[in-house]
């Protein structure tokens, strides 16, 4: 018998099982706790497997042409009426043979450009997925301590949903960063000190009464925040027609992206979805030399990462007390890869470089993972003869100063012809 009303479609739920420790493997539940109550160690969300197993390619590539079809793989959004969302996401793969050809790479080279996203940086995903778990917990404010790109994409996904928000910044910060997170409404604080110092005052405000309504999404719900890096490993191996590419070069300021890239692709393996490269990806990390604990301390053959004080223009990966750099360095060592940094000339010279080369215009965090890319092809650290991808996460107008010294109008003439061969521009 047949029902004139059908049914409606079932909700898809969530194949998040709980919250495991990094460090020594407590289980917790789905709530908003980001250290573990044993041993201090972080959390991260833990999968039921088989919910993961039962995603396929062709689901994926069915569905919404933003972060939503890795839905499957994330531990919220799964219905889209519960989203918190910009949309972010399916940012371009630019294949960048004149880049490969400047830093001496031979094999095919790809920039995945994230500055493609709404608040033009990869953090517009990060705070989609964080938001939407944050809603669904209970969360009314929205609020974050930021090196810049989150304060934006916080403030804006606030706007969006028709939400209030806080978000701490150092004072100090490029005015674009400033800016483009005002411009939102909200409230902005800026601190009078470091971000390290911005981040200690939010983890002591989570714990007031007065912040009880208030989700920081990279402090109380940082679990679900770091999972939405992961997109930027789902995404790359899906362009790249199902196949993980055998190089990836990422900037580090926690260190918790490049973990999460590194956990897509094992997590695409896993369930079938793509395949690995020969022998393995390869993954390296790139951090400024005003701000590098994570990869001195992995020069050093340690683990044990010395926090810094942070100096330098790439003030969007000033942490100088990363949270996830032990487990960066895991990745990297584990993968046969590399960490390098790059000082501010060399930042400056690597925005010049990609802009030149590729026609995109990246901020100083896109610089400095260019100029990384470059070191380690003279090092030998980077193999030239292996396909790589080196992620941009950040735009370029949103730190202008970085460069404003550097360039302008090649020619200045009066508006007639004689002006324009004056100048040469005739022959
Ligand atoms: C543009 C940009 N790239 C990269 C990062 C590094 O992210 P993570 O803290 O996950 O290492 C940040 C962090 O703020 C950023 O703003
Ligand atoms: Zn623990």
């Amino acid at each position: 018998m047949t029902s004139a009303v059908s049914a409606p479609a079932a909700i898809p739920t969530s194949p998040a099982r709980g919250l495991v420790c990094r460090a020594c493997g407590a289980e917790y539940p789905l709530i908003a706790q980001h250290a573990c109550y044993e041993c201090f160690g972080p959390l991260e969300v833990a999968y039921d497997e088989a919910a993961l197993a039962r995603v396929t390619r062709a689901e994926i590539e069915s569905g919404p042409q933003n972060i939503w079809r890795y839905a499957g793989l994330l531990p919220a959004g799964q219905d889209p009426a519960t989203r918190v969302t910009l949309d972010p996401g399916l940012t371009p793969l630019v294949s960048a043979p004149a880049l490969a050809a400047a830093v001496g790479l031979r094999a095919p080279l790809y920039v995945k450009d994230d500055s493609a996203n709404p608040t033009h940086s990869f953090k517009d995903r990060v705070v989609s997925v964080a938001l939407t778990a944050a809603r669904g917990l209970g969360f009314t404010r929205f609020a974050c301590a930021s090196t810049g790109n989150l304060a934006n994409s916080v403030a804006a996904h606030a706007a969006r949903a028709g939400a209030p928000s806080i978000v701490f910044i150092p004072y100090d910060l490029e005015q674009g960063k400033v800016i483009t997170t005002a411009v939102y409404g909200g409230d902005l604080v800026a601190i009078e000190g470091s971000y390290d110092d911005v981040n200690r005052l939010c983890g002591e405000l989570v714990e007031t009464d007065e912040f009880e309504d208030t989700a920081f999404v990279n402090v109380n719900v940082r679990p679900f925040y770091a999972e939405g890096s992961k997109t930027l490993g789902y995404e790359v191996a899906e362009q790249l027609g199902w196949r993980i590419p055998a190089q990836v070069v990422i900037p580090m300021a926690s260190g918790e992206l490049l973990t999460k890239v590194d956990k897509a692709f094992s997590e695409l393996v896993e369930i079938g979805l793509a395949t690995a490269p020969e022998g393995g990806w390869t993954v390296f990390g790139a951090q400024s030399a005003g701000c590098n604990p994570i990869a001195t301390a992995l020069h050093k053959g340690t683990d044990e990462i010395i926090p810094v004080k942070p100096t330098g223009i790439a003030k969007s990966l000033n942490i100088g007390d990363p949270a996830a750099g032990a487990y960066a360095i895991e990745a990297v060592r584990r993968t046969g890869g590399w960490m390098d940094y790059a000082d501010d000339d060399e930042i400056r010279a690597g925005i010049r470089l990609l802009a030149e080369t590729t026609g995109i215009f990246a901020e100083t965090a896109g610089g400095t993972t260019v100029a990384v890319l470059k070191k380690l092809v003279e090092s030998g650290k980077l193999d030239p003869e292996r396909e790589t991808v080196v992620y941009n996460t950040g735009e370029g107008l949103k730190t202008l100063d970085a460069v404003a010294e550097l360039v302008g109008p090649t020619h200045r003439i009066k508006p007639s012809l004689r002006g324009a061969r004056e100048a040469g521009l005739l022959g």
